[in-house]
């Protein structure tokens, strides 16, 4: 291969390309932490339910139709092979309950953006599915009146909730609607350690937040570039808030998206 001689010209024009990004990825990790730090829970919340209101993807019914990720058809073909009726949070406008019910499973879900459920409803009902995805506050999942065999967090929902114990509360509340040794299907965004732009993120955070009252941002909180709030996950956080709601896990994977298999452990 013939080496060739960069000019300086080019010697600079890389050196400051490279400067430009340190920069961009600096001022993000500011901005992240800054608005964190000012914005509330509810305000965090109304801007996810504003964006998914606008992000027309989730209300288009070819979208709905288009089926699993491949991650998702691996997990479902391997841990709910015994399963028949399941549970699915944050069910946006029906993907996963559409797909499942074509790969022969019954599905009931819910969701808490009003707009999507109406969606959602209309949807599977135009597409003769026998189905209800019921609204539900933030956080929370709603009682069914039935037992479920397993229990899927669809895509999205579970990285998009804030703070740990609301978390481990919402797990506990699905888990209350299935039987023992059900499995749980939960994906998330990954993040492999604790780089310090997670620590700068929430130590800008919380020096805005320093008031003994208010909500502490935590290590892996940030902001997408569509600025909603996103939490990103070690394994061993989705191991011990898993834990915490009454489930064993089984099963993680953190290459592009992540995602995790727990069971419910048995109560004696
Ligand atoms: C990326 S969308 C995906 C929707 C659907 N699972 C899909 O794959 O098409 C994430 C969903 O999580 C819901 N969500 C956001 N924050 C939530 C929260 N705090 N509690 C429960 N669901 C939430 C949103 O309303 C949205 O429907």
């Amino acid at each position: 291969m013939n080496v060739i001689e960069y000019p300086l010209s080019l010697k600079l024009y890389k050196y400051s390309c490279s400067l430009l990004s340190k920069i961009q990825a600096a001022l993000n990790v500011i901005f992240a932490g800054f608005w964190l730090g000012i914005l509330n829970r509810k305000t965090l919340q109304l801007a996810d339910r504003i964006f998914y209101d606008n992000d027309s993807m989730y209300q288009d019914e070819a979208y709905n139709r288009s089926g699993f990720w491949d991650w998702e058809v691996q997990a479902i073909q391997d841990y709910f092979e015994s399963s028949k009726k399941i549970l699915v949070a944050g069910a946006g406008g029906g993907r996963e309950i559409y797909a499942l019910h074509k790969s022969g499973y019954q599905a009931d879900g819910f969701e808490c953006n009003p707009n999507l459920v109406e969606f959602a409803n209309n949807f599977l009902s135009k597409e003769g599915i026998n189905s209800q995805v019921k609204i539900a506050p933030r956080d929370t999942c709603p009682t069914f009146n039935q037992v479920y065999d397993g229990l899927i967090v669809g895509w999205g929902a579970y990285t998009n909730i804030q703070g740990k114990q609301h978390r481990i509360e919402f797990l506990k509340q699905m888990r209350s609607q299935v039987k023992n040794q059900a499995p749980l299907l939960l994906s998330f965004f990954p993040r492999k350690g604790n780089n310090l732009s997670y620590k700068l993120i929430a130590l800008i955070g919380n020096l805005i937040r320093s008031l003994p009252w208010a909500e502490k941002i935590e290590l892996g909180d940030s902001l997408l570039p569509h600025r909603i709030f996103v939490h990103y996950f070690t394994k061993e956080e989705i191991e011990y808030e898993l834990n915490e709601a009454g489930f064993k896990l089984i099963f993680f994977a953190n290459d592009n998206y992540g995602y995790a298999i727990g069971v419910v452990i048995e109560n004696n």
